[in-house]
């Protein structure tokens, strides 16, 4: 790609990635059909759960952004490694098969390029609701006690949105009712809590700190549509903001980025709400100002949109610092950012960014995919070409992104 342009245009928003991958494990809580809608089914992560439900037996029928499952025969309870390792979400058909059939046995997911990234609590917490669990070969092997599993009290120890979400989704058929205390509250689990409710669970509390579950005997099939893309949406409003051009980003959610738009509109970008449309406008003559950024689980600002407002802070008038305490690696686009002139100093979980007049392109490599997604930002505003290598990683989590991005005069193309 070449930097310099000015985006303009619409952006259509695609439904959450990483709500749609919960939602498919969703339809293994019952024997009838769950129609998704708005669903992001051409990402590669859609297709690695897609081969996961299918290995353990379960139809999946895709037609455009919709999508069909259906869990009625199942033939296996075993997630294998060579699918599991591929992406983490996966191990979120851990909760559904044991709630529904009792066993399960699912692949550690091992290490990821962000972090080591553990289950403890996603298996401690179910062994609170009577669950056995081994952990052998590289296996979680779970099985829940006669009778199904038991509704508990339980907290977590640190705010996780896997492991709400696992036990959200066990606790809907076990027996009496589990208080999830310290939950998550990120809008993909209250899109995933409102989807279960149509399938007759019930649930109380989304989007708070502490959600009821009361188990009933059966979920049936339905019909939801998936919560658009909070992170896509926001780093759209980033490439507005860096390129100095306007966007019109289609069918989004002001209201899940609210501490993003706060962060962005005191860099000097505006922002505002059009029906289900935001629009993000910049003017280019007007400097970015460079803003301290620290990540927190929602609804603080999104660790998934730090590595987008680095690639930002590089170009902006002054020096911000940003600061990540999700995940402990997750400063890994900051050397490949360097290679094209920025100007960041790392001091344990803190970056100070230092603007600089002007980025140069280069070739840089994509090493996950927020990280991959910074660099194209980055190219789209560095002084001559850049060329991102690796580039399935952004293929797991941006649909369409390179046909989006030259809708609006950028000059990027798939080599
Ligand atoms: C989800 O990961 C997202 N992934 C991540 O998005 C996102 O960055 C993260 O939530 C935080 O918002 C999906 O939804 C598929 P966590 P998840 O459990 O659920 C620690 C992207 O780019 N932890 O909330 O795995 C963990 O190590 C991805 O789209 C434990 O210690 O994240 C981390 O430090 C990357 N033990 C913190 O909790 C556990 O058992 C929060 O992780 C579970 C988590």
């Amino acid at each position: 790609m070449n930097g310099g342009r000015a985006l303009n245009g619409d952006i259509p928003i695609s439904g959450a990635k990483n709500c749609a991958l919960k939602l498919m494990c969703a339809a293994l809580l019952t024997d009838q059909s769950l129609h998704l809608e708005n669903s992001p089914n051409s990402l590669r992560d859609m297709r690695s759960q897609t081969e996961l439900l299918e290995y353990l037996g379960c139809r999946v029928e895709t037609q455009g952004d919709l999508m069909a499952l259906n869990a009625g025969d199942l033939q296996t309870y075993t997630a294998p490694y060579d699918i599991v390792r591929k992406m983490r979400g996966s191990i979120l058909v851990l909760g559904p098969l044991l709630a529904r059939f009792g066993e399960a046995k699912v692949s550690l997911p091992g290490g990821c390029a962000i972090g080591t990234r553990p289950v403890d609590m996603h298996i401690k917490a179910l062994e609170e609701m009577g669950a056995q669990i081994t952990l052998d070969e590289g296996y979680i092997n779970a099985r829940a006690p006669q009778g199904g599993l038991q509704g508990a009290k339980i907290l977590f120890p640190k705010v996780s949105v896997g492991a709400t979400e696992n036990l959200m989704m066990a606790a809907t058929l076990a027996n009496g009712t589990t208080l999830l205390a310290n939950a998550a509250r990120e809008p993909e689990i209250v899109d995933l809590g409102e989807c279960l409710i149509k399938m007759g669970a019930k649930i109380e509390g989304l989007g708070s700190d502490t959600i009821r579950i009361e188990g009933v005997n059966s979920l049936s099939g339905a019909r939801h549509s998936v919560v658009p893309d909070r992170i896509e949406t926001g780093t759209y409003m980033v490439a507005a903001a860096m390129t100095g051009g306007t966007l019109r980003l289609k069918n989004a959610r002001i209201k899940h980025l609210s501490a993003a738009v706060g962060h962005l509109s005191q860099t000097g970008v505006d922002i505002e709400e059009d029906g289900s449309d935001i629009i993000v406008n910049r003017d280019s003559a007007v400097p970015l100002k460079a803003i301290d950024i620290m990540t927190e689980p929602h609804p603080g600002f999104p660790t998934d949109l730090q590595a987008q407002f680095m690639a930002m802070l590089t170009i902006a008038e002054g020096a911000g610092m940003v600061t990540e305490t999700i995940f402990e690696n997750r400063f890994m686009h900051v050397p490949e950012l360097a290679r094209m002139g920025a100007n960041i100093t790392v001091q344990g979980n803190s970056a100070i960014v230092r603007g600089v007049p002007r980025l140069k392109g280069a070739e840089v490599m994509a090493t996950d995919l927020r990280a991959s997604v910074a660099l194209v930002l980055a190219g789209l505003v560095a002084e001559g070409e850049t060329t991102v290598n690796r580039i399935y990683h952004l293929e797991r989590g941006y649909e369409r992104i390179v046909d989006k991005l030259a809708a609006c005069s950028a000059d990027i193309r798939k080599a």
